[in-house]
């Protein structure tokens, strides 16, 4: 990916006016307003051995593909650990920070969005992005911080934690689709899990630019976690972004586009965004976990009996490259691979 300059140094200017390869057409805001009086579901993990509130959590999939998870068993001082490291790593000044930088050919590290093209739009953001698992053969430290001190053991902890709470859901929502929980879970326990840090530097203009552009995520399942009361992902739903309130301590959870295809179109993996302060920094902790390396993904066969199948089966690196080069013409890849 091409060079970008680093956001948070940007926004340290206070720019009154930032530069122009930042700021959206006035259509990417306009076409669709926020719906303020609408919330995303709100599922509570320590119930969902009842039968109503893994309904609860079916309809939660199937009608938002997102919603907040409470109870989820992370243990808070996991949590707490998390926010403090990655509020200090970003809190390092920007040389110490590029330690960590993103290399040609390596999607770790600290910097920005894969940017594809010389005059796409960029975010208002910075990000380190990691890839805990597969731990074995292993790992690439290179672009893992030592400073604060305690930041890989931190991310250590946190990601084992995660990857537990996603198999726990992959299990419950194979079970509300009445497929097999081993096998979809199978897909996932050996598979890639990325941690990405984002940071998103208060603007000036802040309603002109994005914090992450509309999309939706590649993942099976993607956890987040908000760190300060600074919101900003915004969620479609009836062709409106509806706000995400977090609850403190909740883990904002989306179905990606893998679950689309696995479910075979049950579940949705649904477009958000993620808008910036005026004046405050916004930080969040995405946990995204993709299948395992080298096993096509498609409709899970349990599923496909009485319906005929509505994706086409397909590699999980295969989707990726479609991805990276539908930010180009700006095509959806789900549609692509429809049959
Ligand atoms: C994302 O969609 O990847 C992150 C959104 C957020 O920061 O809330
Ligand atoms: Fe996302």
């Amino acid at each position: 990916s091409l060079p970008v300059e680093n956001v948070q140094a940007l926004a340290s200017n206070n720019l009154k006016n930032i530069p122009s390869r930042y700021i959206r057409p006035e259509a990417e805001f306009g076409a669709v307003s926020v719906d303020e009086s609408l919330q995303i579901p709100v599922i509570d993990m320590s119930k969902l051995d009842h039968d109503d509130e893994l309904e609860k959590l079916h309809l939660a999939c199937r009608d938002w593909g997102f919603f907040q998870l409470i109870n989820h068993g992370v243990p808070a001082e996991v949590v707490e650990k998390m926010k403090i490291d990655t509020q200090e790593f970003f809190n390092l000044p920007l040389e110490e920070k590029m330690v960590c930088a993103q290399l040609p050919n390596h999607i770790e590290g600290y910097g920005q969005v894969a940017v594809v093209s010389q005059d796409q739009k960029l975010d208002w953001g910075d990000m380190l992005f990691l890839l805990p698992l597969p731990a074995v053969p292993s790992r690439n430290m290179r672009f893992w911080p030592t400073n604060p001190p305690s930041f890989r053991e931190t991310v250590d902890k946190y990601s084992m934690e995660l990857h537990k709470t996603m198999i726990h859901l992959m299990k419950l929502i194979a079970k509300n689709l009445g497929t097999d929980p081993g096998m979809l879970s199978s897909l996932f326990e050996d598979g890639t899990q990325g941690i990405k840090l984002n940071y998103y530097p208060p603007c000036a203009e802040a309603s002109k630019v994005f914090g992450i552009a509309p999309h939706s995520d590649s993942t099976g399942l993607t956890l987040l976690l908000q760190l300060n009361e600074v919101e900003g992902l915004q969620v479609k739903r009836n062709e409106k972004w509806v706000p995400v309130k977090p609850i403190p301590g909740a883990l904002i959870i989306n179905i990606g586009d893998m679950i689309e295809i696995l479910s075979n179109g049950e579940y949705k993996s649904i477009e958000h965004r993620a808008v910036v302060d005026p004046e405050k920094p916004r930080l969040s902790i995405a946990a995204l976990h993709y299948p395992i390396r080298g096993t096509p993904i498609g409709p899970l066969p349990d599923l496909v009996k009485a319906n005929k199948a509505m994706y086409k089966t397909i590699p999980p690196e295969e989707f990726l490259r479609l991805k990276l080069s539908s930010k180009l013409d700006g095509k959806r890849v789900l549609d692509q691979i429809k049959l």
